[in-house]
């Protein structure tokens, strides 16, 4: 009896110091946020792990609907090209100004075909403490699926190609009306094909 009190006293003790050796870490600010330091090893595979076992469970029961309908997929082509290139690419691009700096580093979708599920699952909230922001309180969930039949279709095409899917596309009507919101802080997207052939083009 006497040994199991002790053992408990030595497990409170133990967790107790732990616990405040977290808090003076904590409040001490030794801790660097900064996205130029990246993390260590275990943290990322802890931080890796939560994230594709969340987007997995959380993507599960999701109804895939026809992402081989052209309609969608032109669709996708004009919402990809207003909102997803800087951080995301696009055929021929290397890499843009903000990417390098995002850390975790968006993946480049010209290369990796992504898993329909998860990519709507993604697109439509985000994911936190990352640069992936949640379109889904902005945009209904068929313009989210025209943006998943677009992604499967991505890694497979030319420069060329993509010009001229987007080139197609119907106007991002959710873009224009952002851009009238908040004067020229989106001049830079005339670069990424939509606007230069949007024939509603504003006038900002
Ligand atoms: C400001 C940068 C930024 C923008 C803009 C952005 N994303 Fe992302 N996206 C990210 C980051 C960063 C990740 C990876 C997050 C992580 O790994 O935790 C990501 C992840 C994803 C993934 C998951 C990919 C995978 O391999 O699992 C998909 C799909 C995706 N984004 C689609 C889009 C689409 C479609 C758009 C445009 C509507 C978009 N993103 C716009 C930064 C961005």
């Amino acid at each position: 009896m006497k040994k199991l009190t002790v053992a408990i006293v030595t497990l409170f003790g133990a967790g107790a110091i732990a616990a405040a050796g977290a808090a003076i870490y904590i409040y001490s600010g030794a801790y660097n946020v900064g996205a130029d330091d990246h993390h260590t090893r275990p943290v990322l595979a802890i931080m890796e792990t939560v994230r594709s076992q969340s987007i997995a469970r959380h993507a599960r029961d999701i109804q895939v609907p026809d992402l081989n309908d052209p309609e969608l997929i032109l669709k996708g082509a004009g919402q990809y090209a207003a909102m997803c290139t800087q951080c995301h690419l696009k055929p021929g691009m290397k890499d843009s100004e903000i990417r390098p700096g995002l850390y975790p580093q968006p993946p480049d979708l010209t290369q990796a075909r992504v898993d329909p599920r998860e990519a709507f699952w993604t697109i439509k909230h985000g994911i936190k403490m990352s640069a992936m922001p949640a379109w889904g309180g902005s945009h209904d969930d068929m313009t989210i699926w025209s943006m998943v039949a677009f992604l499967q279709k991505l890694p497979a095409m030319t420069p060329a190609a993509y010009k001229e899917i987007v080139a197609k596309a119907p106007p991002d009507d959710d873009m224009d009306m952002g851009d009238e919101g908040d004067g020229h802080s989106h001049e830079h997207e005339a670069g990424d094909g939509a606007h230069e052939t949007s024939p509603q083009i504003p006038a900002n």
